[in-house]
């Protein structure tokens, strides 16, 4: 293969060139295609039923990543084949309502676009069966005194992290030609409602952010007296809120507007105070976006990814426009560039690892500053790594 150096150079942020030490041959990389590979070699986003409850998140988010991968390289059938892997193997734990409906977080809906969305050919019973239930385990859902959706087991409590599994699911399902029924505008407009409910009780308007998740009841140790918001914004959880927003938008139709117009008004809202809230030095996102610098604080990955990502896609999508559009590029392309420069480890079997994401945070601790920044960091954690996918597939977008 004959590598233009000279454009490589040019996007040197999206493109890699990789030396192998073995056959001394270089081949050039983009950075998505390699992690998406790497992922694949790591088996990850394939669900067994034996990890933790966590694994459904896991597998719908690799499929969501490899989706969009393959919509940008329609070649990559060793990806398109990935996603049908994992969504057959997520279908028979999500196939009863009744029971995923608790023994899973909010995160099981992730799954839920690939099942409706793969090729016909590929849309089997089992898959449709699965979309089926996932949309029911939605009825199913304990809600809190609100009317808004329990992330999982504990009473009354909503979390960020749950809404960018749910929004495009429901939006997608809702609006699908297939599976929208005479109920879809009733459930859009909660869609809606769960996207501001918990806004109202997450948003601080001193900062522009929102913090990880509120307890209705109040009673939480953590819980603020009056919104019953927990105390810190984590960036994790806020990415997944941001990306919730951004692929939203992405499904809804335009008209009737008012359901575009206000998941618009959100992403406008908030996408300038992640742009001020980041790290000016290295160009990436704190653990704790509320205690920049503070001791124990550090740059995170896959928080870090999906502001980057949400940032870019908004951008090519024109929901950020003039000088804030141009903000959000500079400021995304070089967070891109600069976990790619800190957390991309190159293998010496020619994969990549992805370093620097945080394990999982939950609300059921004391949800301190000392909780977040103590819990520990994983290596090759898919919530990094399809994150970071995401993230380069944007910029790769860019030099395209
Ligand atoms: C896929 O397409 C790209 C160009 O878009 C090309 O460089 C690459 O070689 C193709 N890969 C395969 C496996 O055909
Ligand atoms: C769903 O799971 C529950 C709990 O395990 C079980 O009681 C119920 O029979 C299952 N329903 C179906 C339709 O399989
Ligand atoms: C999806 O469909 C294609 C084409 O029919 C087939 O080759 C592939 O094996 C199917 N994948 C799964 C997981 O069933
Ligand atoms: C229609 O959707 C609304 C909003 O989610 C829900 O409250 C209601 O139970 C649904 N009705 C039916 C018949 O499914
Ligand atoms: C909002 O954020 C600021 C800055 O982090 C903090 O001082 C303030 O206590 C927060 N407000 C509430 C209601 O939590
Ligand atoms: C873009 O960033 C510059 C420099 O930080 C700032 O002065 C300007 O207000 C920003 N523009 C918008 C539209 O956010
Ligand atoms: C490549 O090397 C890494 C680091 O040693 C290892 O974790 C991974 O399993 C290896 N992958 C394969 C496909 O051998
Ligand atoms: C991964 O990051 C940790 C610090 O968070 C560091 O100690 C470790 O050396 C890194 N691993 C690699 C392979 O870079
Ligand atoms: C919540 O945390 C407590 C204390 O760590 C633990 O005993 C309990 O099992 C947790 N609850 C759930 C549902 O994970």
């Amino acid at each position: 293969m004959r590598v233009n150096f000279n454009r490589v150079a040019a996007v040197a942020t999206a493109l890699a060139v990789w030396a192998s030490a073995a056959t001394g041959a270089v081949a050039t990389h983009t950075y998505s295609k390699w992690m998406a590979s790497s992922i694949m070699s790591r088996h990850q986003g394939i669900m067994t039923g034996a990890g933790s409850s966590s694994e459904a998140l896991q597998s719908g988010f690799t499929q969501k990543a490899f989706t969009a991968l393959v919509a940008q390289y329609p070649n990559a059938t060793d990806v398109q084949q990935y996603i049908e892997t994992s969504v057959a193997a997520a279908a028979p734990f999500l196939s009863n309502a009744t029971y995923d409906a608790m023994a899973y977080p909010m995160d099981r809906l992730s799954n839920g676009n690939a099942l409706l969305t793969l090729p016909s050919a590929n849309s089997t019973a089992s898959n449709r069966a699965a979309a089926k239930a996932l949309h029911q385990s939605i009825m199913l859902n304990h809600r809190n005194i609100d009317g808004g959706l329990w992330y999982f087991t504990y009473p009354q409590w909503s979390y960020l992290d749950g809404m960018y599994s749910l929004a495009p699911f429901w939006t997608l399902y809702s609006t699908n030609a297939v599976s929208r029924s005479s109920n879809s505008t009733a459930e859009l407009d909660d869609m809606l409602f769960q996207l501001d409910l918990i806004w109202q009780h997450t948003y601080n308007s001193s900062t522009g952010l929102l913090v990880h998740g509120y307890d209705a009841s109040l009673t939480a140790v953590w819980a603020n007296p009056i919104t019953g918001a927990s105390p810190h914004v984590w960036g994790r959880s806020l990415g997944w809120y941001a990306m919730a927003l951004v692929d939203t938008l992405e499904l809804l139709p335009s008209s009737p507007c008012k359901y575009k117009q206000d998941v618009l008004n959100k992403f406008q809202t908030l996408m300038p105070a992640i742009i001020d809230a980041v790290d000016q030095q290295t160009g990436g996102w704190w653990q704790i976006l509320d205690e920049p610098g503070k001791e124990g604080n550090y740059i995170e990955s896959s928080g870090s990814a999906m502001f980057a990502y949400a940032l870019l896609k908004g951008v090519r999508l024109g929901y950020l426009a003039g000088g804030l559009a141009s903000n959000a590029s500079e400021v995304a392309t070089r967070a891109q560039g600069y976990l790619t420069d800190t957390f991309v480890v190159k293998e010496t079997n020619g994969t990549l690892s992805y370093n620097g994401t945080v394990s999982v945070c939950s609300l059921n601790s004391t949800a301190s500053y000392e909780y977040y920044v103590g819990q520990p960091i994983q290596y090759n954690s898919v919530l990094g790594s399809a994150a970071y996918v995401l993230a380069s597939l944007e910029v790769e977008k860019l030099s395209a």
